[in-house]
């Protein structure tokens, strides 16, 4: 067992020192200027990275920095062009895509920095956890002030100060130790959604995945902590909180409190209040009946799993390194339904995994008309530096991998039309986000099955539970109608 290793109280002092330290220079900027010093958090990724970055600005919103939604903007006022003075990137590596989307934004900011060499740019995340891509950084972004791992995000003050008085550039691809840090100050971005790390890394070494190697081993953090942060976010009016790791159903293993993840989510349904509780990502090698009972007796728990199944061929599975077959698969799946048949559940499917015949993907769609998941996510396989699956010399060709591609969209279309379609005519309760990003006319919300609505509503709904009567479901979306009287009249 591996000793999760917190903070020391020096070192917890040392960061609030040079938290303070910033703080003074900024508020002294603020008297001077007449406005403060402006923070940008650009993020890629998972909803871990997202958790993570609002960590980033939590840190740099306590440090006296104004938050900018973009890295540049024209004053209104003066038509002059605004430039953050500390802009973040949140990088992902799970995908080349991802990298180099990254990689082109940090690019770009290169003429922000010339135009304003005050700003400071720092690389955080997935990406610059590998040793090859801090190097790259080093070598062809030079006005990149430094590089912060995803186990290093609590150096952000250091690194300003560092910098501010004109140290060199900082480098913390990795840290050696098992950290986990507590109580760094978190800017949520939503008002009634909220995301909770329970745990960080992984230990399973998926052949084909990075994240092992740039998150490091599992690390839980203490059940008490993760009850008291979910206890507030109930009692500041939260309504959708999900637990996040990159397996949550090895929380706790590495904890001597003996709590694991069906505990600790029985514990936390315990909570008073009005919310859903979800989680993800579960691993099927690890997801016990004991999870699903919980789940199936639970009063906030949201039925809705995400369970990944990445192959439907047992061969494939295995050089995956997945650890089950899809029997083992299928009897949680027939577990989850049998305890809870309206349970929607959703899937990650990798396309082209080196070697992937054309028969071993067909079980794959196969296994998908057995299955009927009401969502799948589905990626091309992207060869990852340093994993043992992108040494292998039996890559698929990106035009079979697309082809392929095509074929799994268009049979999920049809099977998630075919899900979907029972919900006409049907009231679901729905919570609120507010008005849709496509289009300003119409709000967006969420079932507890975490399918997405698009209805009429107020702008006082927003942030609220409200029972929408679905008119017509769509493969990806339904729409409905607002039933305010749902409910009350004893339907
Ligand atoms: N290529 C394509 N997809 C990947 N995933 C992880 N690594 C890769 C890769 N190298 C997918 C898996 C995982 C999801 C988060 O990303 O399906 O479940
Ligand atoms: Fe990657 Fe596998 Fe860990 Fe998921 S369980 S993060 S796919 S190594």
């Amino acid at each position: 067992m591996t000793q999760n290793r917190h903070l020391t109280v020096d070192e917890e002092r040392e960061m609030h020192a040079f938290c303070q330290y910033i703080r003074e220079w900024n508020l002294e900027y603020r008297d001077t200027c007449g406005h403060s010093r402006r923070v940008f958090v650009l993020t890629f990724g998972c909803q871990q990275n997202e958790a993570d970055s609002e960590k980033l600005l939590g840190m740099a919103l306590s440090m006296g920095y104004e938050k900018m939604e973009e890295p540049a903007m024209t004053d209104p006022a003066t038509g002059e062009e605004i430039i953050a003075d500390l802009i973040l990137v949140n990088t992902c590596a799970i995908r080349e895509h991802a990298e180099k989307k990254a990689l082109s934004n940090i690019g770009q900011y290169k003429h922000l920095k010339a135009r304003h060499p005050g700003t400071m740019i720092g690389v955080c995340g997935c990406m610059v956890s590998q040793e090859h891509r801090c190097e790259e950084i080093r070598r062809r972004y030079p006005y990149v002030d430094f590089v912060l791992g995803t186990a290093s995000l609590h150096r952000i003050p250091q690194m300003l100060v560092q910098r501010m008085e004109k140290q060199k550039r900082q480098f913390y691809p990795t840290e050696t130790d098992s950290l986990v840090v507590e109580g760094l100050p978190i800017e949520r971005e939503s008002t009634h959604q909220a995301w909770v790390s329970i745990m960080y890394g992984c230990n399973n070494f998926c052949s084909y995945c990075i994240v092992p190697y740039v998150r490091g081993r599992e690390r839980s953090r203490d059940p008490e902590a993760i009850y008291r942060e979910v206890e507030n976010l109930v009692r500041a009016g939260y309504k959708d909180i999900t637990l996040l790791g990159q397996n949550v159903n090895s929380y706790g293993k590495d904890l001597e409190s003996k709590v694991g993840f069906a505990e600790l989510l029985r514990r936390l349904d315990g909570i008073e209040g009005d919310y859903l509780l979800r989680f993800m990502t579960s691993h099927p090698k690890d997801a016990t009946k004991d999870l699903v009972d919980v789940m199936a007796e639970g009063r906030h728990i949201a039925r809705q799993f995400h369970l990944p199944l990445q192959s439907g061929n047992d061969k494939v599975l295995r050089e995956m390194n997945r650890h089950y077959t899809l029997e083992q698969y299928r009897a949680v799946l027939d577990d989850i339904r049998e305890k809870m048949p309206d349970a929607a559940v959703s899937t990650d499917i990798i396309v082209g995994f080196p070697g992937e015949t054309e028969e071993e993907f067909g079980d794959t769609l196969d296994f998908l008309s057995y299955a009927r998941f009401d969502s799948i996510f589905s990626f091309l396989y992207s060869p990852r530096s340093g994993t043992p699956a992108a040494k292998r010399e039996d890559q698929i060709p990106e035009e079979i991998k697309s082809e392929r591609f095509g074929r799994l969209l268009e049979l999920q279309a049809r099977i998630s039309l075919e899900k979907n379609k029972p919900l006409e005519k049907k009231t679901l309760r729905v919570l609120c986000d507010g008005k849709s990003k496509n289009n300003e006319d119409i709000c967006s919300g969420r079932t507890e099955g975490n399918k997405i609505v698009f209805f009429d509503a107020l702008p006082s709904d927003r942030g609220q539970f409200v029972w929408v009567r679905i008119d017509r479901a769509d493969t990806f979306a339904l729409y409905g109608t607002i039933d305010r009287n749902y409910g009350k009249t004893g339907e």
